[in-house]
């Protein structure tokens, strides 16, 4: 399986944070936002990872992730030009996944649950994380039947459908990359996520797993911030000694893929 992490936009929510950097190379906690779905990969035993980014700050990442030699994993970058979605990232990324299943996360989803044995286990289809929130209207929502199998699921519903948004972490099969070619720009100028899901709901072939601990899509100030507790409640738990604090970038990621 592959690795994507879309890490493009403008973070304009952000400003003036994101006229220096980009979003999800913003602190959260102790490192940079975007080393958490980075980390997710890699626990999961993901190395072969496409980091596409905004045409922005690229020496930043590169400064900050490299080739991946460090983390003994093969980092790619692509430049998405213009935020246009989604579902763009499997266009930018087709030559990438090759005949591959996929996991895609969002640069700024930050999310307190270890996902490693379902993406390991991950076989064909789509599998999609989604989590109750107070806000669905600012989401990709879903709609579950009286057994939790969705039946419907819906971008940014104008009218109630149900409190459960799709969080940005994302299983697919192959197939993924021939819908993403099917799929149409929205009212809003964006290949949407959603229009692929709703493909693989018409195959019924999706599966939507609930996510039991924290997530935040950290977009804007609100969110970012409680992006931070999270990270700073996580932290706690996997470090109780404070030599952690001395260590380097390298030999925290080999702590967190051992599990310590
Ligand atoms: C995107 C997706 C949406 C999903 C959200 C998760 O929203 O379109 O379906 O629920 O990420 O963070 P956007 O960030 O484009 O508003």
């Amino acid at each position: 399986m592959k690795g994507i992490i879309l890490s493009g936009g403008s973070g304009t929510r952000l400003s003036p944070l994101t006229k220096v950097t980009s979003k999800q190379l913003l602190p959260v906690y102790n490192k940079p936002m975007i080393m958490y779905p980075v980390e997710t990969l890699l626990k999961a035993g993901i190395k072969d990872i496409l980091i596409i980014i905004a045409p922005d700050h690229p020496g930043d990442y590169m400064k900050l992730l490299g080739s991946g030699k460090d983390f003994g994993a093969r980092f790619t970058y692509e430049i998405q030009d213009k935020p246009e979605g989604l579902a763009q990232a499997f266009l930018i990324g087709a030559d990438f996944i090759d005949n591959d299943s996929v996991c895609m996360i969002l640069g700024d989803n930050i999310f307190e649950d270890d996902f490693s044995e379902t993406i390991r286990n991950f076989k064909s289809g789509a599998h999609l994380f989604a989590k109750e929130v107070e806000d669905p209207e600012r989401f990709g929502v879903v709609k579950f039947d009286e057994n939790m199998k969705a039946v419907k699921i819906e971008e940014k519903p104008k009218e109630y459908l149900s409190n459960y948004a799709i969080t940005g972490l994302y299983l697919y099969d192959n197939r993924v990359v021939e819908v993403a070619e099917q799929a149409k720009p929205s009212a809003r100028g964006e290949l949407e996520i959603t229009e692929l899901h709703n493909w693989y709901l018409k195959q019924g072939d999706i599966k939507v797993d609930i996510v039991n601990g924290e997530w935040v899509d950290a977009g804007t100030f609100e969110s970012l911030f409680k992006a931070n507790e999270i990270a700073r409640k996580k932290h706690s738990l996997l470090n109780t000694k404070s030599t952690k604090y001395t260590k380097n970038i390298k030999e925290c990621f080999n702590d967190i893929i051992a599990g310590v």
